[in-house]
């Protein structure tokens, strides 16, 4: 049977890449994408495949169930990539029940449409569920993330994904639907909203802006170039065991305020400045509440079984990403100036 793909949250950063890769390398499949397009969707990001046949999209939020069963009705739908969600810790700080009105409730409803559609061929049907390595906590300095590490999280946002990890996991074993869950760790590339650390400095310096880093910059994180987390879904979509979590991480540890001075170094060669021109704009500024200390994932299930391992080394990675943001200056200032959101009336001729 031919599949007909819902991926939720195609128009935000991951989704964009997962609906590229799945739309040029699956033209037998229907890929259809389900966004709300909040501030952090922008179909700008998939102009590349919007005109391709076995492409659609629908703009519709995952917490309205009669629009959810609309969508799954219409397009036959056979399984889901689910990536929708309020993602940025900081504004989950600000904002708790947003993250819990998308994560959670919006997952649930999203679970129970399939549910519905699905009546009776629950086996034969999909629900991936894209997570985070947040829901993990936080580290000290030594040890790793497996799968089998118990949920700790930490912040609002982890909370929430963490809540839906158990919902989607629950549904599994209550009425036997076909999931697997993945857990990744922190993502960069291009089409990155500016809010995040790495596109934030990369415009920040691009711009000669301060670049606010928390506390003393000396929390670590594992970092990952976005299209090797697309392939990994891609290989767990197709090779995962139903049920199953897996851990995707990049091998690879920073300290925050040691990405950042790579970034001034790496922007002062590109941009022909004066050696250590960008580091003066580093600030540092009060740390963000809770703030967890390290996480770092162990990637060896995913590796061992099914074959994954990232495709780039950071050093690599991060001159494509700095690269990708000097030459999509208007994707940037659309962002930035919020004229993005004019794209999707142009495009759709509809608010
Ligand atoms: N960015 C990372 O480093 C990272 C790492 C691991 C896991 N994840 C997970 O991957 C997924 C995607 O993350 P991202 O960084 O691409 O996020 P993002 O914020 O860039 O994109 C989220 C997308 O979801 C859409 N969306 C938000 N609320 C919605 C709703 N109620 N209904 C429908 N669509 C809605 C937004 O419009 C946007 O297009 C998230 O589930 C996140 O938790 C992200």
């Amino acid at each position: 049977m031919s599949k007909s793909i819902l991926i939720t949250g195609g128009a935000g950063f991951i989704g964009c890449h997962v609906i590229q890769l799945f739309v040029t390398n699956y033209p037998e499949y229907k890929i259809v994408n389900l966004d709300a397009l909040t501030y952090a969707g922008n179909l700008e990001n998939l102009k590349s495949v919007e005109g391709a046949q076995n492409y659609s999209f629908e703009k519709a939020d995952i917490q309205e169930a009669e629009a959810l069963d609309v969508i799954f009705a219409k397009h036959q739908i056979t399984d889901v990539i689910h990536l929708a969600a309020e993602s940025h810790v900081d504004r989950s700080i600000s904002d708790p029940l947003a993250f819990v009105k998308t994560n959670v409730f919006g997952t649930v409803n999203l679970l129970n449409a399939a549910k519905k559609a699905w009546a009776g061929e629950l086996d034969q049907h999909l629900f991936y569920h894209v997570s985070t390595d947040e829901v993990y906590g936080s580290l000290h300095d030594g040890g790793f993330f497996l799968e089998t590490t118990a949920y700790d999280p930490q912040s609002p946002y982890s909370a929430s994904k963490a809540a839906s990890d158990h919902f989607v996991r629950a549904y599994a074993n209550t009425y036997k639907m076909k999931i697997v869950v993945s857990n990744c760790s922190n993502n960069y590339g291009p089409n990155q909203f500016p809010e995040k650390l790495i596109p934030l400095c990369i415009n920040n310096i691009k711009n000669m802006k301060q670049l606010p880093v928390y506390g003393k910059g000396e929390n670590v994180r594992d970092w990952l170039f976005v299209k090797d987390h697309a392939r990994a879904i891609d290989i767990v979509f197709h090779k995962g065991k139903a049920g199953e979590t897996y851990n995707i991480g990049g091998f690879n540890e920073w300290k925050n305020i040691d990405i950042v001075r790579l970034l001034c170094q790496k922007m002062d060669e590109k941009l022909g400045r004066e050696a250590g021109t960008s580091e003066k704009l580093i600030t540092f500024v009060q740390d963000r509440a809770g703030h967890d200390h390290r996480y770092a994932i162990d990637a060896s299930k995913i590796q061992k079984e099914l074959g994954w391992e990232p495709s780039l080394q950071f050093d690599e990675g991060i001159d494509i990403t700095i690269d990708w943001y000097l030459a999509n200056e208007e994707w940037l200032d659309h962002v930035t100036s919020g004229a993005y959101q004019e794209y999707y009336k142009e495009l759709y001729r509809t608010d």
